[in-house]
């Protein structure tokens, strides 16, 4: 009985472990907490842009997966999420599996060294010091008509077509290319 609770505590631990490094080595990486976006924000995007099925969809940092998974529920998108915190991948591919939907991928990977040329929809809920760099590669290798949805800190050069302002004092930038 005791060497259970030991091991189930051990496990416990080497879990929280897990959980503080994986964090604490994504935020040193890259300076941009886990702040997920409200349910309500992304239902109001699907809405406002007509998502379709046919629609390739990236989360540029997708933190728990939340994004990814409401997109491809309402919409039947093929949905990627780049996330370089161990855990939050963890456990989005979990969920993944779990639901079975091969339309969605989950990649512990940085977004910046990853082509993004096979999307024509990116969402970002980033910081400002990575916008111009998203900016530049959005305009560099996404295909003419793709849009970048931008919650919060605009792009510092383009022109938005679109903005629109959310409860809780949020705004969400609309890009496309030309
Ligand atoms: C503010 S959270 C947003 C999470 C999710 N997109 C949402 O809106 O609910 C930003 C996430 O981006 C991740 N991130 C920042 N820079 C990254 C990079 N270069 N590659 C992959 N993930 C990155 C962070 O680890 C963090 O989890």
């Amino acid at each position: 009985m005791t060497i259970t609770i030991l091991f189930f505590f051990l496990l416990l631990t080497l879990l929280l472990l897990f959980v503080i490094s994986s964090e604490f080595v994504a935020f040193a990486r890259t300076r941009v907490p886990f702040v997920p976006t409200h349910a309500g924000d992304i239902e109001f995007i699907v809405n406002k842009l007509g998502i379709k099925s046919s629609d390739v969809f990236y989360d540029l940092g997708s933190g728990n997966g939340k994004v990814v998974f409401l997109v491809s529920k309402l919409t039947g998108a093929t949905c990627v999420g780049f996330e370089l915190s161990w855990w939050t991948v963890l456990f989005s591919k979990i969920r993944q599996q779990a639901i079975g939907n091969r339309k969605i991928k989950f990649k512990n990977r940085d977004f910046f060294k990853e082509d993004w040329s096979k999307a024509n929809i990116i969402y970002c809920y980033l910081y400002p010091p990575l916008m111009g760099r998203i900016e530049e590669k959005f305009k560099k290798e996404m295909k003419p008509g793709s849009i970048a949805i931008i919650r919060d800190f605009p792009f510092p050069n383009m022109k938005y077509m679109e903005k629109y302002f959310l409860p809780k004092a949020h705004e969400i930038y609309i890009y496309k290319k030309v």
